[in-house]
C-alpha cells in the first residue's frame, strides 16, 4: 500500500514563514498544467506516469491555493482537442478524477472546497461523470476554495455554444437583441457567475493559450514557467503570486 501524506488543514501556521510577503493575492487563478508527457519521457517512463504524478501535484496545488486564500482555482485537465490522443492515454486521464476524488474527497470536504467543472460534461465517460457528479453534490454547500476543473473544455466551442443559446433565447423571445452586451454574453458561458481569472499560469515553457478561456482571459495577467507540471511546487506557485502582486493592471486605462 502506498503511503500518502495527510492532507492539509487550512491553517495559517502551516504556511511557509515568509508568506507575509504575499499581498494582493489573486481571487481567481487559472492553470494550464502542461508537460506531463515530457516529464515522463525524460525519466524513461510511459507518458501516463506523468499524468499520474500530475494528479498528486494537483493535490499540492489545491493545498497551496487554500492556504493562500485564493477563491477560485481553474485547472485545465482535458481539452476538446485532447481526444486526438491515443485511446489508452485518454482513458487513463479520464480515470484520474475518480482516483483523485476517491483519495482526496474527504479532505477536500474538511477544507471546505467546492468542486465544479467547465466544459462539455455530458460526453465524458460514465465513470468520470459519476465520480465528479458525486463530488459536486457532496461539496455543493462548501464556501471555501472553488476547485474548477476544465474537462472536455474548448473555448471556441464554448463561445459558439453561447451564441447558439443566445439565438435560441432570442427566437423564443426570452431576450431581445438590444439586451446583448458583454455581461449577458458572459452569462451564457460555462463560467457564468465566476469572476474572470486574475492570473494565468502555464507550465512547460509553452507560451500559448491552446483554446483556454479566450473570452475570460481578456485582461488576465500571464505567468509562464519552464518547469514541467509534475515538478510544479508550492514555491513556484508562490513565485507566480509574488510576481503578480507587482503587476499594474490598468484594463486599458492609464
Ligand atoms: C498536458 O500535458 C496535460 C494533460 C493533457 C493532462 C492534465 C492532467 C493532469 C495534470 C492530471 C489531472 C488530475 C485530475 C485530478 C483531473 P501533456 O501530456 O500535453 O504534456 P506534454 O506536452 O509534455 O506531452
Amino acid at each position: 500500500m502506498s503511503m500518502r501524506l495527510p492532507f492539509f488543514k487550512k491553517n495559517k501556521q502551516s504556511q511557509p514563514e515568509n508568506d507575509s510577503e504575499l499581498v494582493n493575492v489573486p481571487e481567481h487563478v487559472a492553470i494550464i498544467m502542461d508537460g506531463n508527457g515530457r516529464w515522463a519521457q525524460k525519466k524513461g517512463l510511459p507518458r501516463v506516469a506523468g499524468h499520474k504524478e500530475g494528479m498528486d501535484v494537483v493535490r499540492n496545488t489545491v493545498k497551496a491555493a487554500v492556504n493562500y486564500d485564493i477563491k477560485i482555482l481553474t485547472l485545465f485537465a482535458f481539452s476538446t482537442e485532447n481526444w486526438k490522443r491515443p485511446k489508452s492515454e485518454i482513458e487513463f486521464i479520464m480515470r484520474l478524477p475518480k482516483e483523485f476524488l476517491h483519495i482526496y474527497l474527504p479532505e477536500l470536504m474538511e477544507n471546505n472546497v467546492r468542486i465544479e467543472t467547465i466544459g462539455d460534461f455530458n460526453t465524458l465517460p460514465d465513470y468520470t461523470k459519476e465520480a465528479i457528479q458525486y463530488a459536486k453534490e457532496q461539496t455543493k454547500d462548501n464556501n471555501g476554495l472553488l476547485l474548477n476543473f476544465a474537462l472536455n473544455y474548448g473555448s471556441r466551442y464554448e463561445i459558439m455554444r453561447a451564441i447558439k443559446l443566445i439565438m435560441s433565447d432570442a427566437d423564443h423571445a426570452k431576450i431581445s437583441i438590444d439586451e446583448i452586451d458583454e455581461n449577458l454574453f458572459s452569462e451564457y458561458l460555462y463560467t457564468n457567475g465566476l469572476s474572470d481569472p486574475d492570473l494565468l499560469i502555464r507550465t512547460s515553457g509553452e507560451m500559448r493559450l491552446s483554446n483556454f478561456l479566450l473570452w475570460q482571459l481578456a485582461y488576465t495577467e500571464f505567468w509562464f514557467t519552464d518547469v514541467l507540471w509534475p515538478d510544479f511546487s508550492e514555491d513556484i506557485f508562490k513565485q507566480a503570486l509574488l510576481d503578480y502582486q507587482h503587476r499594474k493592471r490598468r484594463y486599458g486605462g492609464i
